[in-house]
């Protein structure tokens, strides 16, 4: 692509605004504006109305730096209406670096709508996608004007100080620029980080989402222990990728907000900044399970925000222990008008016995150091007989078995279903 680009017939169409060059149709509406003494029309634009030199400017004057391909300008018009709202153009440019500085004009009639912004991306689009120039520089003396460059991402350099002159003073001007580099960052939107569930353990129980955004993802972290150990959720992600990297995560600490853990949330916070800063897009981060039930995302995710408000928080989620345990003991979790509920055993088995008083299917997680606790309360509610256990689900080691037969100490990775009463067929519709 080079200057022949600007050759070529140019219509440039967003959602509000279009962009083409004059013609002598322009003229009335251009002679209106001369009247009305609006000036926001290119330097190079006659200024008296001389409609002699106005018209040599429309069939001429406007095309001759196109042809040479030192410059276009373009009308702004509204889509639905077809008025012409303001002007924009390329100028200074230059095919050996590659490089052009814009020009824009709104009407006043027609400012603070969102015309110049969506004609300034349009152009800049236009100019570093089809045109192939590499650079736009772009000078703003208003606060109005600083804004639209803002909003269609440009980045501020610096300030030209005394860069324009203008009534016979010279004036300040913020120079800003953008690279086809930033075009390519901003459109593939703000960094993502991605909380991925990868299911309980086995990996065919990871979802087709799961393992495309992990196999896409410019970074992937898994959380573990230690470095040295292999994480929980490493395991299922080493079956699709082969770029896990290890975080360390106080992942069984206790008695909550512990300085180990905080200093964990924080040192894998740093870690996911920085591979944004080194130009990551994606980060995902893998978490047994599903992303939202007790997961350590949730408090990597706060984390991140805390440090970079841009950066999108997405999950995928994932397959829960729950549902991978009521699979492989072949019990239904919930039917017809039944309540279910999660209850953690990290704070000891009052939470549970009350909801095994007050609800029908009742899951604890987090069954590890209370086991025997657990057994006698399902005794004396009367539940013992159903109710499931699991350990290490879909991992070496797998433990599946009734409640009842459960001796001794159980893993951390241990899950209970007590399934609600059922008698007849359908009897808890
Ligand atoms: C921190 S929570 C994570 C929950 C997970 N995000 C989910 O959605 O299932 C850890 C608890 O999940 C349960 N769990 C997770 N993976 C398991 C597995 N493979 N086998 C048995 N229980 C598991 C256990 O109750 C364990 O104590």
């Amino acid at each position: 692509m080079s200057e022949s680009t600007f050759c070529g017939p140019v219509l440039l169409r967003g959602e509000r605004v279009e962009l083409r060059p004059f013609s002598i149709d322009d003229a009335a509406a251009l002679i209106e504006i001369i009247r009305a003494g609006e000036d926001f029309l290119p330097d190079n634009f006659p200024r008296r109305l001389d409609a002699e030199r106005l018209a040599w400017w429309l069939n001429t004057g406007v095309h001759q730096p196109q042809r040479s391909g030192a410059a276009i300008h373009l009308a702004v018009l509204d889509r639905e209406s077809g008025a012409f709202v303001g002007t924009i153009g390329l100028y200074r440019v230059d095919w050996t670096q590659l490089t052009c500085e814009v020009g824009y004009g709104t009407r006043p009639r027609a400012r603070r709508r969102g015309y110049a912004t969506e004609a300034l991306r349009l152009i800049s689009r236009w100019a570093l996608r089809d045109c192939g120039l590499h650079r736009i520089e772009l000078r703003a003396a208003t606060i109005e004007s600083v804004r639209v460059a803002e909003k269609a991402g440009y980045v501020c350099e610096g300030v030209a100080r005394g860069g324009e002159r203008e009534e016979g003073v010279n004036r300040d001007q913020f120079v800003f620029s953008l690279l086809a580099a930033d075009l390519d960052r901003s459109e593939a939107g703000p960094p993502r980080l991605v909380g991925i569930g990868v299911g309980p353990g086995d990996p065919e129980l990871v979802t087709a989402k799961a393992v495309r955004i992990l196999r896409e993802a410019d970074v992937v972290l898994v959380p573990v222990m230690a470095l040295d150990e292999e994480g929980r959720a490493e395991s299922v992600v080493r079956a699709y990728t082969g770029k896990a990297e290890r975080v360390v995560f106080a992942l069984n600490d206790r008695g909550g907000v512990t300085g180990k853990r905080a200093a964990a949330w924080d040192g894998a916070a740093e870690r996911v900044v920085r591979a944004f800063e080194e130009g990551a897009h994606t980060v995902a981060f893998a978490t047994i399970g599903d992303p939202n039930v007790y997961s350590t995302f949730t408090y990597l995710a706060q984390s991140v925000r805390e440090r970079r408000a841009d950066v999108a928080v997405e999950t995928v989620p994932g397959i829960t222990a729950m549902q991978d345990l009521a699979a492989r003991s072949g019990t239904v979790l919930t039917e017809g008008a039944e309540s279910l509920a999660l209850v953690p055993l990290t704070a000891g088995v009052s939470g549970f016995r009350a909801a095994l008083e007050t609800g029908d299917t009742v899951v604890a997680y987090k069954v590890g150091s209370v086991a025997a606790e657990v057994v006698e309360v399902l005794k004396d509610a009367g539940r013992l007989e159903e109710a499931v256990y699991g350990a290490r689900l879909g991992l070496a080691g797998e433990d599946v078995r009734p409640a009842r037969e459960i001796t001794g100490a159980v893993p951390y990775l241990s899950t209970l279903i007590v399934p609600g009463r059922r008698t007849t067929r359908g009897g808890k519709l």
